[in-house]
């Protein structure tokens, strides 16, 4: 057994499981780029400040759950355990933001870290596509991001998604009703940490799952009904639009997010199927962030989905996008000629757009047919030396063993044929 093993709450993407990772992401991504989504990149890790700063010192992936390190040169870095602030600061970095065409639409896909209490569903290492759209105020907005998740999950086949949605209010309406909460949550009886925490951050109070604090938060006031006029109507014209797009939503007025940058529009899209960790996506409007982190205003709005948790959620329902075969056509050379005739051939068959592999390392026969059957290709491109003396190579159907002599020189074209691909 090797000494080393993946470190804990991580773990290793292989083929067959891979290609599934690679088309969830594919169809995320699919519907941003219609919708004039741009490709970002940003680096694994940020100065330790951004997320402080951006993310919230008081949330616990600030204070418990980034990996951070000091570099020879004395930066503290950390890890990103979320891309917004990282999106955004990239987009402020290069100017995009004074391009005179708002909003910036980014879209992103890759590795975050979170050092969580590893559980199904939950990891220390886990993948996100996600996309924010920068420097707009407009629910048309906040609706198209929305749509734009539904769209991938349709694409995907779930059918048991639900949405969450919700108000955050403003930073006219939300101080308010703060202080209106923390009011409330001081007449209750809740342990040290809990009042600690209702000080500091009392909505995520409201997200406490513990039974004997849930049942003392039944009356507890609500940021729906301490919305500002303003934040009412913004709010009202996203649920119309989502309406009359035929979406699905579940308003939740008791939705808190486990980041400080929210305003307005919160949403987490959730699946029954997957027990604990149930959010397989997220997202809402983040007004004030930019500010936060040194930055002009710029009113954006995002989301990023799990593609662990999608994962997972398709293997839920027993459902997953079609996926292209791996391999279409083994080539099998019986000796040395016949190597680099048929290794010539499958260039050319992957020229013509076939998924194409070859019996490497000198396999005898019946083992490089038993690697064509394992391949899951339709066919085998088998020749020797007699084969190619007549200019032949044999094109044998690998689900009912049938076989026939075609023309070197015409074994392309008739391969993409029997494929349908012509
Ligand atoms: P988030 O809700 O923290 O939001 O993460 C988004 C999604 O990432 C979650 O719904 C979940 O599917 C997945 N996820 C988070 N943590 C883990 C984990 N430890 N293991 C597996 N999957 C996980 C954000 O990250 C925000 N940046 C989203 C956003 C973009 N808001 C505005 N723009």
């Amino acid at each position: 057994m090797n000494t080393f093993r993946a470190p804990k709450g991580t773990y290793d993407l292989l083929p067959p499981d891979s290609a599934r990772f690679l088309a969830v992401r594919e169809a995320m991504s699919a519907p941003l780029r219609r919708a004039g989504y741009g490709y970002a990149e940003t680096p694994g890790f940020e100065h330790v400040g951004l997320f402080a700063r951006g993310v919230g010192e008081s949330t616990d992936i600030v204070t418990k759950e980034m990996y951070t390190l000091t570099t020879r040169g004395g930066d503290e870095l950390a890890l990103r355990p979320e891309g917004t602030a990282s999106v955004l600061r990239a987009a402020l970095e290069a100017n995009l933001h004074k391009s005179g065409n708002l909003p910036v639409k980014l879209w992103y896909s890759g590795s975050y870290y979170r050092y969580e209490r590893p559980q199904k569903g939950r990891y220390r290492h886990f993948s996100q596509v996600g996309a924010e759209a920068v420097g707009a105020e407009d629910p048309a907005l906040d609706a198209e991001l929305i749509i734009l998740a539904v769209e991938a999950h349709r694409s995907l086949g779930l059918r048991e998604v639900r949405l969450l949605l919700n108000s955050l209010g403003d930073r006219t309406c939300r101080p308010v009703y703060r202080e209106a909460l923390q009011e409330f949550l001081r007449g209750l009886d809740l342990d040290e940490d809990t009042r600690a925490r209702a000080e500091i951050n009392p909505l995520r109070v409201l997200d406490d799952k513990r039974p004997a604090v849930r049942e003392q938060l039944a009356g507890a006031p609500l940021m729906s009904e301490h919305l500002c006029a303003d934040c009412a109507a913004y709010h009202a014209r996203v649920r119309e639009l989502l309406t009359a797009a035929g979406i699905t939503f579940e308003d939740d007025p008791r939705l808190v997010r486990g980041l400080d940058y929210y305003t307005r529009t919160t949403f987490e899209f959730v699946h029954d199927g997957l027990g604990a960790q149930s959010a397989i996506g997220g997202g809402g409007r983040y007004d004030g962030l930019s500010e936060m982190i040194g930055g002009p205003a710029l009113p954006s709005v995002g989301w990023a989905l799990g593609v662990d948790r999608t994962v997972l959620a398709l293997d839920a329902e027993g459902v997953g996008p079609e996926l292209p075969p791996a391999t279409e056509v083994y080539a099998v050379p019986i000796g040395e000629e016949a190597r680099s005739a048929l290794f010539a051939l499958v260039t050319e068959v992957r020229r013509a757009g076939v998924a194409a592999d070859f019996a490497f390392g000198g396999k005898g026969m019946k083992n490089a047919m038993k690697s064509a059957d394992r391949s899951g290709a339709r066919f085998a491109l088998v020749a020797g030396d007699r084969d190619l003396a007549a200019g032949e190579v044999q094109l044998k159907d690998l689900a009912s063993g049938e076989q026939t002599a075609v023309a070197l020189d015409g074994a392309v074209e008739e391969l993409v044929r029997r494929l349908g691909r012509s």
